[in-house]
């Protein structure tokens, strides 16, 4: 399989690739960016690397490597400043974004492409890709709240004294304010969360408060996040490509889940290599669906904000 990253020059993009490079699972990764000097550094450090990690083709480029590219990933965009939401960041990145998936559709599509949407606002710019892009919604994915899940389950963890890889606690809807906590499902090596020692509600809105505040701050500590959300990619495409059929947290076009219709956000999703093969509206507390309907909302009005100044296509 091969993936492209626009964006494989900057941060996220060379850690999405370097996730992928260790994951040994993908054939071929492809580094474009605008900064040609930087994609192609990128993948020559990435390059030295392989005779120790796995047998791939490593290359930077232009957009002629999209036509033969099976998951198009695009992390280019202009990060966020501390005090500014990703919601603010619209204006900045959506004219960048727009003239992006101009130029992957001048290149061609497979027709079994996924498109795999990273710039944020993920969830308003996944929207948008599904507009555009020509392929089935199906086929249009954003990374959504898949990056605030291992962070979540990471904090819990490391308070609670447990293994990371055994907590199990989810965060749906937008990649952003209104994300939701879902601790209606929230497990430590099979049992419940809340059953832990040393477990208390306040506890629980503290970790929730500091997941949903991560993103700003891994910002203001070291400029933005890297390897976090390059293993979040590396999860989703890995499902892609091994057709795993992973149940996910990724951000796409909702077409009447929990009630959610015509708005992109994260459901629970099941993710192989078709995109999104099924999503699963699990039972959740009335107040987490509350949330990721308010969600919903929310991102609607942006969407409606977004296609009055660039034009609605499908
Ligand atoms: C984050 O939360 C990049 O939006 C991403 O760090």
């Amino acid at each position: 399989m091969k993936v492209s990253i626009i964006g494989g020059g900057g941060l996220v993009g060379s850690s999405a690739a370097f996730a992928l490079q260790c994951g040994a699972i993908v054939r071929e990764i492809a580094l474009v960016d605008l900064n040609q000097d930087m994609a192609a550094g990128q993948a020559l450090d990435l390059l030295h690397g392989g005779p120790s990690t796995a047998d791939q083709i490593i290359s930077s480029g232009g957009y002629e490597h999209i036509p033969d590219t099976d998951v198009v990933c695009i992390t280019a965009g202009l990060r966020r400043k501390p005090d500014e939401s990703r919601l603010d960041l619209i204006n900045r990145n959506t004219d960048l974004f727009v003239a992006i998936l101009e130029d992957v559709m001048k290149a061609g599509l497979k027709q079994e492409a996924i498109v795999f949407v990273v710039s944020n606002p993920v969830d308003v710019l996944t929207y948008v890709a599904a507009d555009r892009v020509g392929l089935p919604h199906s086929q249009v994915i954003g990374l959504g709240t898949q990056l605030d899940t291992i962070r979540f389950r990471s904090l819990i963890a490391e308070r609670m004294g447990v293994a990371p890889t055994q907590m199990s606690a989810l965060i749906l809807g937008e990649h952003g304010d209104t994300m939701v906590p879902i601790w209606s499902g929230a497990t430590v090596g099979g049992f419940p969360l809340e059953k832990m020692p040393g477990w208390s509600p306040h506890l629980a809105n503290e970790l929730f408060t500091r997941t949903k505040g991560s993103g700003a701050e891994v910002i203001s500590k070291k400029g933005g996040a890297g390897f976090a959300v390059g293993i979040a990619i590396r999860d989703v495409i890995h499902a892609i490509a091994l057709d795993q059929r992973r149940l996910l947290p990724i951000s796409s076009v909702q077409n009447g889940c929990y009630g959610i219709r015509d708005v992109a956000l994260s459901v629970p999703t099941v993710v192989g290599r078709a995109g999104v093969c099924d999503r699963l509206e699990i039972d959740l507390w009335p107040k987490e669906v509350q949330g990721l309907r308010r969600g919903g909302t929310v991102l609607r009005q942006t969407v409606d904000t977004v296609l009055d100044r660039i034009g609605k296509r499908s």
